[in-house]
């Protein structure tokens, strides 16, 4: 923020024929930042898929436009009208409406409502906290369900689809740190299946390697299920869970819908539990976010990139194609 109380941010307008265009502005004013009882100078933001859907008119995510993305922020309270928060303080910020129809952390400068914040925790940095972002989160969210399901045979290894999204390879790192065999599947080629073995996945498949079958139940393969493409394919991934195993379901980008016979459910006691990140009670967030700061804290610069506000429209770009890969920080 210069004297004149101007500041930078990505921001995405609408023009009369529906198209958005998101552009670097230098010269937004702190008065044009929603209400809020924290003013936030944000260090780093990262690129989700939703934001990707925000930064491109999607109505499902953002209906109010001008608007600026990113579901993501780290940074230092400029200014609290809360008791929970004070000058200086270092929070995290996901989740609630943060970047959706609330303007978010692609900006220098946020203003938010004190509870959508958790105090940073030790021994995670600014910077690795928005390699997590909410995909790390959520992928912490998947693992913990996982874990906690007390009926789960326990050493099967777990599955990840998606396996080159933010998601599932932050997932597939946990899971190995935390010594589960992984099996990963993606539709990409190349040396990406190689990242995928250094990152812990002992296994990588292609969708076309899977077994395709009317049976209401198949072979019991996986003792968990890390799903982030959703679709028609999730009835193999219930219908291959083993026995008391869980298959946990966050993303949508294979469709949102899928059908299935009750036969996992009731008779291998499989079950489908959702993973919604978005709207965790504070006590949750704390510890998750705990959680990754400590027993489940993994290096993530090999599959970070780093981008400034200019560089969101590429990476918006590339997450839309379906040819990203892991996680992109945006500096600000
Ligand atoms: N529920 C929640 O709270 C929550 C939180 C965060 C994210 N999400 C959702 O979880 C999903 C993953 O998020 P992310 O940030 O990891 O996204 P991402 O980085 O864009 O990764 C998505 C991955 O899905 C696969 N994919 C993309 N398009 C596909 C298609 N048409 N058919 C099949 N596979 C496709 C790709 O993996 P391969 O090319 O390797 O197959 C891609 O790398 C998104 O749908 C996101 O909206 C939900």
């Amino acid at each position: 923020m210069t004297a004149t109380n101007r500041f930078s941010a990505y921001l995405v307008s609408k023009d009369e024929n529906g198209t958005c265009h998101g552009e670097v502005r230098t010269d937004l004013a702190m008065d044009q930042l929603p209400p809020g009882e924290l003013l936030i100078r944000v260090e780093y933001s990262s690129i989700n898929f939703k934001d990707a859907l925000s930064a491109t008119g999607n109505p499902g995510v953002t209906k109010q436009y001008p608007h600026i993305p990113g579901i993501d922020a780290v940074g230092t309270v400029a200014a609290s009208d809360s008791g929970l928060f004070a000058p200086g303080d270092r929070v995290i910020v996901t989740g609630y409406r943060f970047g959706m129809d609330h303007w978010g952390g692609f900006a220098q400068y946020i203003r938010i409502p004190a509870e959508w914040a958790v105090p940073l925790p030790a021994g995670l940095s600014p910077l690795e906290s928005m390699r997590l972002g909410t995909a790390g989160f959520t992928a912490a969210l998947a693992v913990d369900a996982i874990l906690s399901q007390e009926r789960q045979r326990g050493d099967g290894p777990v599955l990840v689809t998606g396996a080159t999204g933010g998601v599932a390879m932050i997932a597939i790192a946990l899971l190995a740190k935390l010594g589960r065999p992984v099996t990963a599947i993606t539709r990409k080629e190349g040396a990406v299946r190689g990242r995928l073995r250094q990152l812990g996945a002992q296994e990588v498949l292609t969708p076309e390697q899977l077994e395709t079958s009317d049976k209401p139940m198949l072979k019991e393969r996986w003792s968990g299920v890390v799903d982030t493409i959703g679709g028609a394919g999730l009835e193999y991934l219930v219908k291959t869970t083993a026995a008391g195993g869980v298959v946990t379901t966050c993303g949508m980008a294979a469709g949102s819908r899928f059908s299935s016979s009750v036969f996992p459910f009731i008779l291998r006691g499989v079950s489908l539990v959702g993973i919604d990140s978005a709207a965790q009670p504070t006590g949750k967030r704390t510890r998750i976010w705990g959680h990754l700061a400590t027993d489940w804290h993994t290096d993530l610069e090999r599959i970070c990139s780093e981008v400034a506000l200019d560089g969101i429209t590429g990476c918006v770009r590339e997450i839309l194609a379906g040819a990203h890969i892991g996680r992109t920080v945006v500096k600000l």
